[in-house]
């Protein structure tokens, strides 16, 4: 059921504009509200006074009308969600560059509430490299792609590029609905890629992490409803989503700081940054310059962040640690799991394919304090990240 929701519903020009009219149906008839935004060109495909009709409330299109304004900064954050189906290569174009020419598109520039997308277009558009590049722009603001299905398209020919069908995204839309309320009023700290410890004023001791991991996990726990920090080192590609905030930091001391604030308030943390083990004692005010003999760098420990989050953990928190490893993996694994007190670790080997720093790929297995253990093949790190968070909600929110 979809009772108190309020979608928008934009609707780009494209064929497929008529199946939007049973997915308005569809989406009414569980509950939702649903407020429509058509683009100039979607008028020509699908009529408004259908939409009005169906939505119950007057299909928008224009940002001034009569003398008025359409609100659609209000529009944008009042609602749940923002789904644009179908989305026409133009709109596609349009929302990846910061267009503005239209309500549909103001709307989606000022939206706070999730976006997803639904492309429709001909194989051989979707099959454009400008199209895979504007769709990844999108994903990389933090908006989510409905997958498009593969069959007879508009043009006669036979191929991908379809619009999923009314009944598969009101699928996807109650099920985001339902999981959304899992982590619903759950706080959430989750650390990120590498930290930097300076040397001099031009060099740091870092290494490849580059994120990822983190980042995916974050936008996973805030889909299902949780208040994410994100403390995140250098170069993390920072996620675009109403429920994470992030934190950007350089050194471990600083990624330390950021964590020991929040800790306290926090229900769950999930420490997927690689924080380096080892800072100079001594930052050099000026560059330092080759010598004839070789350099030595004295250098201290920094705090391990887990270890000390795992000697504050009061009983109804949650702390997951990561353990990356070239070697005794699982016997490294285990002991990082007695060491730091946490409940559970996420082992990642350097020994297999794909898996590690760098790759949008990972393997996993996760360990927790009761001697389990479960293993996850080789897979998207986004996958892994929903299947991370669906265990710790199996085992601890159950
Ligand atoms: N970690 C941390 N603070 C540190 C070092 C590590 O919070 N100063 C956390 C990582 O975020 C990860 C876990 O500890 O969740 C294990 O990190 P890893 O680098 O695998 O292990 P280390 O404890 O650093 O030990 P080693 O490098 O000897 O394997």
């Amino acid at each position: 059921m979809l009772q108190g929701k309020k979608i928008l519903l934009g609707i780009s020009g494209s064929i497929a504009a008529y199946k939007s009219i049973s997915l308005v149906r569809l989406l009414i008839k569980q509950g939702a509200s649903v407020q429509v935004i058509l683009s100039p060109a979607a008028r020509d495909f699908v009529s408004p006074l259908t939409l009005s009709t169906l939505s119950k409330q007057e299909a928008l299109s224009d940002l001034f009308e009569e003398g008025s304004w359409a609100n659609h900064v209000m529009l944008g954050r009042s609602s749940d969600l923002f789904l644009i189906a179908p989305l026409s290569c133009n709109t596609l174009a349009k929302m990846a560059h910061g267009h503005c020419d239209n309500l549909l598109l103001a709307t989606y520039l000022s939206a706070t509430c999730p976006v997803w997308v639904a492309p429709a277009m001909d194989e051989d558009m979707w099959h454009h490299p400008t199209t895979k590049t504007n769709l990844d722009l999108l994903r990389s603001f933090g908006n989510t792609v409905i997958p498009v299905n593969s069959g007879e398209l508009a043009s006669g020919l036979t191929g991908e590029g379809r619009m999923a069908e009314p009944e598969e995204i009101l699928a996807m839309v109650q099920n985001y609905f339902s999981r959304q309320a899992v982590f619903a009023g759950k706080k959430a700290l989750v650390t990120a890629g590498p930290t930097y410890e300076p040397i001099d004023p031009v060099r740091f001791i870092g290494n490849h992490s580059s994120g990822k991991m983190g980042v995916a996990i974050a936008l996973e726990l805030a889909t299902r409803g949780a208040m994410v920090d994100l403390v995140a080192g250098p170069g993390v590609s920072l996620p675009n989503h109403p429920g994470i905030r992030s934190h950007s930091v350089t050194t471990a001391a600083e990624m330390y700081a950021a964590c020991n604030d929040r800790f306290p308030t926090t229900d769950l943390a999930i420490m997927a940054a690689a924080v380096a083990d080892y800072t100079p004692v001594t930052v050099a005010g000026e560059k330092i310059k080759k010598k004839e003999e070789g350099l030595d760098l004295p250098l201290t420990k920094t705090k391990d962040i887990l270890k000390e989050l795992g000697r504050q953990k009061a009983a109804n928190q949650v702390l997951v640690g990561f353990a990356l490893e070239t070697n005794n993996e699982r016997a490294n694994a285990l002991q990082k799991l007695e060491t730091k007190n946490a409940d559970l670790i996420i082992l990642n080997s350097l020994q297999d394919k794909g898996a590690g720093f760098g790759v949008d790929t990972n393997k996993i297995t996760i360990f927790d304090r009761a001697g389990q253990e479960a293993q996850f093949p080789l897979k998207s790190k986004t996958a892994l990240a929903t299947d991370i968070i669906d265990l710790i909600h199996k085992k601890f929110y159950e």
